[in-house]
């Protein structure tokens, strides 16, 4: 088999995932190609691969955000309200299938509460994420959505609530309800059920998101990097999927493995790859509202600062009251749980300093509407 030289001078199969084109000419007319944002998905490939592009695909993709967003940063007050969850998804914590989790829900009254603090703390966005929660009908929902636009005109409402029918999303609408987050987690049908037991398919997923669309939601999508099963070229495929989709918000973050799921014991997601990726979004998406997510933050000490100066441009703070925190467990050693983070306002802001960026208080709506 060929064996190539890379510019450290080592040797490496060309068929390994590792494997960099090293040499004279081909870098730079990548590097070109990254400047001019006229990549395409062997590109892609690529440059996932290995870490020869990292400096220019970083430095692109703050300048591309710069010049869209300036230095801001834009805050969204995430409120865990519920972790009951109807489905059993192999990587999340909060799996129906998890007897070990504490659960709990917020009634209507104490998200109200998280909202008062948030707003007194300078949110204009607040973020309610919640598991498949059966005792979060639509009525409910719509009651709470409604209450939050009455006693906070001035904000935005984003659901996170998982996969509903068109007629639920149009009644969150109706309720004044602007955004939804709903990640696809991968675009590949294959990989999708590798992940998820056979009743929840792509297909439905993909449905939900084009119906959010259709709505007139400014719609959140996104995956999760070195996700058990996932390959290198899964992830051109949720890149494709992304460039159809065109979504106002992209989230990704690592991988990372939960102890009472059947993928235990995986390996995690890197930094390297979900900054890469990042970047490689910012490029193609210089609009997009792209967090830096507390997946990165648990990774790394400053993986969310790391993830603005690649391209990220919101943070998502916590907002849920600190005695539910620890019981929101997605994934191990999520940060923020713990009493000393009641504030994530403040450390966040003072995080996003430190690296050169200001958090801003706007409703920071898409600029692509
Ligand atoms: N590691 C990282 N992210 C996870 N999510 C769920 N479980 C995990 C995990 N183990 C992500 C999914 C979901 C979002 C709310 O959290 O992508 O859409
Ligand atoms: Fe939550 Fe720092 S952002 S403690």
């Amino acid at each position: 088999f060929s064996r190539n030289r890379t510019n450290k001078g080592d040797f490496v199969d060309v068929r390994s995932p590792l494997f960099c084109v090293g040499g004279q000419e081909k870098p730079m007319r990548m590097e070109e190609k990254i400047k001019a944002g006229t990549l395409n998905a062997a590109d892609w490939l690529q440059i996932l691969r290995c870490s020869e592009w990292d400096d220019i695909l970083r430095q692109t993709a703050d300048q591309l955000r710069q010049e869209v967003y300036g230095k801001d940063v834009y805050l969204r007050g995430l409120i865990e309200y519920t972790n009951f969850c109807k489905n059993n998804c192999y990587y999340c914590g909060i799996r129906c299938g998890n007897t070990k989790a504490v659960r709990y829900r917020l009634s209507k009254e104490e998200i109200l509460a998280c909202c008062e603090e948030g707003y007194t703390l300078g949110f204009r966005t607040f973020v309610l994420q919640g598991g498949e929660d059966p005792a979060s009908t639509d009525a409910w929902v719509c009651s709470v959505v409604s209450a939050i636009r009455e006693r906070f005109p001035d904000c935005a409402v984003t659901l996170s609530i998982g996969e509903k029918k068109k007629s639920s999303y149009q009644a969150y609408y109706n309720a004044g309800a602007r955004r939804y987050l709903l990640r696809h987690e991968t675009a590949n049908p294959e990989h999708y059920r590798h992940l998820h037991p056979a009743e929840l398919s792509l297909e439905n997923r993909k449905r939900c998101l084009y119906d959010l669309k259709e709505i007139g939601y400014q719609v959140g999508s996104g995956f999760m990097v070195g996700s058990p099963g996932q390959t290198l070229s899964h992830l051109v495929e949720d890149l494709q999927f992304l460039q159809d989709l065109q979504p106002d918000m992209i989230g990704i973050g690592p991988y990372i493995a939960q102890k009472e799921t059947p993928f235990a014991g995986h390996s995690n997601g890197t930094l390297a790859l979900t900054l890469r990726l990042v970047s490689l979004l910012r490029i193609l998406f210089p609009y997009a509202l792209i967090p830096a997510t507390t997946a990165l933050g648990t990774i790394h000490p400053q993986g969310r600062e790391l993830g603005l100066q690649a391209g990220a441009n919101v943070v998502m703070p916590n907002l849920s009251p600190t005695e539910v925190r620890k019981d929101y467990l997605l994934y191990d050693n999520k940060i923020c749980t713990g009493d000393e983070s009641a504030q994530c306002r403040h450390c966040l802001e003072r995080r996003m300093a430190s690296v050169g960026y200001q958090v801003v208080t706007s409703r920071g709506d898409s600029l692509n509407i």
